[in-house]
Parts: structure tokens; C-alpha cells; sequence
């Protein structure tokens, strides 16, 4: 399963094989802008079993994971094309939980990574910052801050609620994070941090979180554009996690197919279909 091997559009008609390398670094999205009211565009990422488990317990840490019989290198270079578009890239307290215990992939810190450093050279020459900031929602604050992002010379703001600790804001801004706070009770809103991040003129936001931040974007209908990476497997479990959870939203999100192509050569063989679908607007 060598990056070089190709893929097969399915979708748009007619089918042909494309190259995998490169092919979401054409999608233009550190240019893009929200239609609507010049708002930031805002894009997600997930690869999930076919019976749509996204995280499994980890086999040896106290955290969720990316199931090791989903993730691969295939996948994983298009999921750094997307990083490599973005202003910011939206994480979560409980990632940097299981990132500090070792049970979680590195989506923050990955251009010292010789496979990669295209991308930061490819960054640079579209006129990005050199690394997309950090955004950290969280409730709890209840995190340690990795060392590569205490006085960092890349933006790390947390988005936390009104009644967050004073104690965790005032040790996050001591080691150079902005943090936010909600205007009213409860947990953050979808439109709080497009919003926020729009006024810090953030355009590109790459949410590499799960469910729970991904039920917040949508039931703020803010979320414009999913990919995602269907492994030819099913996996089981009875504790994991999938796309989306919370309360049932109020509206059904419609999503357009936009691309769809066909992975013969990972994982072991069995295949995966990579699908992109942009959020469907009705005209008023
Ligand atoms: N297969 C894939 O493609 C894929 C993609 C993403 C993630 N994952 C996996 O899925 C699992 C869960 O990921 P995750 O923890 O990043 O996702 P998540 O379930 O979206 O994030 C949960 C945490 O985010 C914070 N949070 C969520 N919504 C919030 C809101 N509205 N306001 C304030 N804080 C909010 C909370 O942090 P606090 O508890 O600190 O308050 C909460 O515990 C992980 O194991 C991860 O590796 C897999």
C-alpha cells in the first residue's frame, strides 16, 4: 500500500484513476470563506468501520482510540492535506487527556515529521502560518498542556463556559493561551467559536474532534463540509464512539455527495472509499 498506488473516482462520473498524493491539497480551502455573511469555512474529518466505529477502547492506555485496524498511511497523508489547509485545527480536553497518556494520534505536532514536511513547505508558499493555531473546547479545562504549546509561537485558544475555573484560565493564560468563556450557561455553541474565531480573522477551521464537538457544530448548523474514510471492515465493541451524539438535532443536516473514490490498497487489502459531502443549503 504504497502512497504512490492510485484510486479510482467514482464519483463525479466518469470513473478514472487519480494519484492519492496531492489529491485534498487541491481542494483550495485555505482560500475558502463561508458564503453566508463572510463567516470562516469550516470542514471535519473522520475514518470510520463500516458499522461506524470512529474510537475503540485503546488495547493498553485509559483512553479511546482510533482503532488500529482502521488507521493507515493512506488515509492518514489525506487527513494531513486537509491539517495543511487549515487557519486552525479545533480539538478537545479530552483529546489532550488521551494525547498525554499516550493514547491518542498526533494531529497537532506533525510537520517535524520528514513525511510530511511538504506540507509545511506547501503551508508556506500559499501564505499560511507556518503550523494552523490550536483551539482547545473544553468544559472542564481539565487538561495538561503539552510543552510544544506553552508559549508557543502559534495561537492556542480554549473555548471553555461562563462558569469554567478561574484557577485553570488563569494557569492557561500564564502560559500564553487565550481562553474564551461563554456568554451564558452550559456548553460552548457551534456559533460562539465560528464566530470567535471569524472575529481573530480566522478563515479555514479544521475540526479533528468527535462526536461531541461534532453534535455542537451541527446543531449550530455551522459544520460545511465532511470527509470521510469508509475502511471495508466492521469492528464491533461494545464501548465505542461514532460521528455524531447528543440530543436528536431538530433539524436533519442534509449533506451533498461531492467526491467519492475507491481505495484498493489499504487497510491489509481490504479497501476503503473516501467520500467528501458539502452541506446542503435549501434557498430561502
Ligand atoms: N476516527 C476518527 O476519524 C476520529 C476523529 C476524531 C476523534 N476520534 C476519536 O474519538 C474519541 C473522542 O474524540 P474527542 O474527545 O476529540 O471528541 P469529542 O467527543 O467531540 O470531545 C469531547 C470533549 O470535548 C469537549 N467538548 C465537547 N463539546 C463541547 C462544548 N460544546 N463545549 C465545551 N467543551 C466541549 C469536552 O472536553 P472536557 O471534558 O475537557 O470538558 C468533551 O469531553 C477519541 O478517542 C478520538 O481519538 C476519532
Amino acid at each position: 500500500m504504497a502512497l504512490e498506488d492510485p484510486i479510482l473516482r467514482l464519483w463525479p462520473q466518469p470513473a478514472v484513476e487519480v494519484a492519492l498524493e496531492g489529491l485534498y491539497l487541491r481542494e483550495g480551502l485555505q482560500h475558502k470563506h463561508r458564503d453566508r455573511a463572510g463567516l470562516p469555512f469550516v470542514y471535519t474529518n473522520f475514518i470510520a468501520s463500516l458499522d461506524g466505529r470512529i474510537a475503540l477502547p485503546h488495547p493498553e492506555k485509559p483512553a479511546m482510540a482510533v482503532p488500529g485496524e482502521l488507521a493507515n498511511p493512506r488515509d492518514w497523508r489525506l487527513f494531513q492535506e486537509l491539517a495543511a489547509q487549515a487557519d486552525a485545527i479545533v480539538t478537545s480536553g479530552r483529546y489532550m487527556r488521551e494525547r498525554a497518556v499516550g493514547g491518542a494520534q498526533d494531529v497537532l505536532a506533525v510537520y517535524q515529521d520528514a513525511a510530511f514536511a511538504d506540507l509545511r513547505d506547501w503551508r508556506l508558499a500559499a501564505g499560511l502560518a507556518a503550523e494552523p493555531a490550536v483551539v482547545i473546547m473544553s468544559l472542564t479545562l481539565d487538561f495538561p498542556l503539552p510543552s510544544f504549546l506553552r508559549g508557543a509561537n502559534r495561537p492556542v485558544i480554549v473555548f471553555t463556559g461562563a462558569e469554567a475555573s478561574a484557577q485553570r484560565i488563569a494557569g492557561l493564560a500564564g502560559a500564553g493561551v487565550e481562553v474564551v468563556q461563554e456568554e451564558g450557561p452550559g456548553p460552548v455553541r457551534g456559533g460562539s467559536v465560528v464566530h470567535g474565531l471569524a472575529a481573530r480573522g480566522y478563515r479555514s477551521i479544521y475540526s479533528v474532534t468527535g462526536p461531541e464537538v461534532m453534535h455542537t457544530l451541527l446543531a449550530a448548523d455551522v459544520l460545511d463540509r465532511l470527509y470521510i474514510t469508509y475502511a471495508h471492515r466492521l469492528l464491533g465493541g461494545e464501548q465505542y464512539a461514532s460521528l455524531v451524539e447528543g440530543f436528536r438535532l431538530v433539524r436533519p443536516v442534509d449533506m451533498q455527495l461531492a467526491t467519492m473514490y475507491y481505495d484498493a490498497h489499504a487497510p491489509d487489502g481490504a479497501g476503503q472509499c473516501f467520500a467528501r459531502f458539502d452541506r446542503r443549503y435549501i434557498q430561502a
